[in-house]
């Protein structure tokens, strides 16, 4: 993975037996996909594969990056272009990072642990989601070298809650705290609901036979147990047990940020901040006033509502507003590395991937987020040198056609 030592040959950069012998059977992610269902529970992988209502929303981000194109230069290309990156000071095999999630654990139990073990083992970020299956104390032991935290807000008692956060996540010395803003309300995703979720976990006789026939996901969770909200159960009280501290969750967490609250997690936070759901240029704007260093451009990967703009479709406004002071950030329908290249190529410095993470590590349980990352970095190799460039940050060179791009 070190960036200075790039392959001479033209042959694939992960060279792992592992990555080797995975890829004959999953050679894109929609192989990962298509093979995760037959893994796990149904409403494990509609939970973890659900947009909001009919999917539409995600539709539209994956056909936004479908539709963006990319003109080649020939004749500068001698060999497969590094990857590595500096991000807010902090050095990275690649521009590829593992976006925030709550609740990995119903799609895998123990994936958010095994996504950090995989993402420290590559060197590309690794970031915890608040409502996530593993506590930051025992991430900053397995990644403590990609460890990025995102948080939901809470407000009651002045904040308590949330600034002990902030405080936890100080003494662990996270390398990034992002704040989601994009979560004002609590919407709808069909398929997980429609299969069982929702609240606590209280199985249904549907349910636990789904859990019955697929047993590397038993096993899995034989090992792991159910673990939800595991940072937050901290608060719950001692002793609380999975649903009483995912209603005490459920009751403490909510809201979206306002930007008088978004300064107030500056002051607090020492060190670098981002934003995470915006998409339009005048709320970047308002962030980097604010003293925010990373702007996350994402629509939550389509989870929240359907009638909302591919995040990648806002890039370009965003990167004219605050590109040259701020770092850009980017995730919602990321599939591949060339999906990664053509957000370098609109201006991103980083993007990140949910959903594919947890097909990943459906589709092959402990190898999988390791397997999706080297995919990933062997994407984005092939796909800068077919384009000629000579590492990532020279995509930004590249001519592209991107029709869905939107004017402000
Ligand atoms: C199962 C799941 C749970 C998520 N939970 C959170 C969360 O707790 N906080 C957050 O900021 N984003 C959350 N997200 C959104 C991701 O951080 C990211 O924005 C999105 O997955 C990117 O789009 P993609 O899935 O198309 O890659 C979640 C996504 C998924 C798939």
């Amino acid at each position: 993975m070190d960036d200075t030592t790039a392959p001479q040959s033209f042959l694939p950069a992960g060279s792992s037996p592992r990555f080797q012998k995975h890829l004959k059977h999953f050679p894109t992610s929609a192989y990962l996909r298509k093979h995760a269902p037959r893994n796990v529970p149904r409403f494990a992988f509609e939970y973890g594969d659900t947009g909001a209502g009919n999917d539409v929303g995600v539709e539209h981000n994956w056909s936004a990056f479908d539709n963006i194109k990319v003109v080649p230069r020939y004749g500068v290309m001698t060999r497969l272009p590094p990857t590595g990156v500096e991000l807010f000071g902090t050095r990275y095999a690649a521009p590829i990072g593992i976006a925030p999630m709550g609740g990995p654990s119903i799609v895998w139990p123990g994936a958010d642990l095994l996504m950090a073990k995989a993402a420290q083992a590559a060197r590309v970020p690794y970031t915890l989601g608040v409502a996530g299956g593993a506590t930051i104390e025992k991430i900053a032991e397995v990644a403590p070298d990609v460890f990025w935290l995102q948080l939901y807000r809470f407000s009651k008692n002045d904040h308590k809650i949330g600034f002990d956060l902030v405080d936890r996540a100080q003494a662990a010395q996270v390398k990034v705290l992002t704040l989601t803003l994009d979560v004002p309300v609590r919407t709808t995703r069909s398929r997980e609901t429609y299969a069982g979720l929702g609240g606590a976990f209280k199985p249904t006789p549907r349910m636990i036979y789904e859990m019955m026939i697929r047993p590397r996901w038993l096993m899995a969770l034989l090992r792991n147990g159910y673990p939800r909200f595991a940072t937050i159960r901290h608060y719950a009280g001692t002793g609380a047990g999975t649903n009483a501290t995912i209603d005490f969750a459920r009751s403490e967490m909510g809201g979206a940020f306002s930007w008088e609250e978004v300064k107030r997690y500056r002051d607090r936070w020492k060190g670098p901040m981002a934003v995470k759901g915006i998409l339009h240029p005048q709320d970047a704007e308002k962030a980097v006033a604010l003293g925010i260093e990373g702007i996350w451009v994402s629509n939550h990967g389509g989870r929240q509502i359907e009638a909302v703009a591919p995040s990648i479709d806002c890039l370009p406004g965003i990167v004219s507003a605050v590109g040259k002071k701020a770092t850009i950030l980017l995730d919602s329908g990321i599939r591949s590395g060339q999906d990664v290249m053509r957000s370098l190529a609109l201006g991103a410095d980083a993007a990140f991937a949910g959903k594919s993470f947890l097909w990943a590590v459906a589709a092959l349980g402990d190898d999988g987020p390791g397997q999706l990352i080297d995919l990933y970095i062997d994407e984005l190799r092939a796909a800068l040198g077919q384009i000629g460039a000579q590492n990532p940050a020279e995509a930004r060179n590249a001519k592209v056609l991107h029709p869905g791009r939107i004017e402000f």
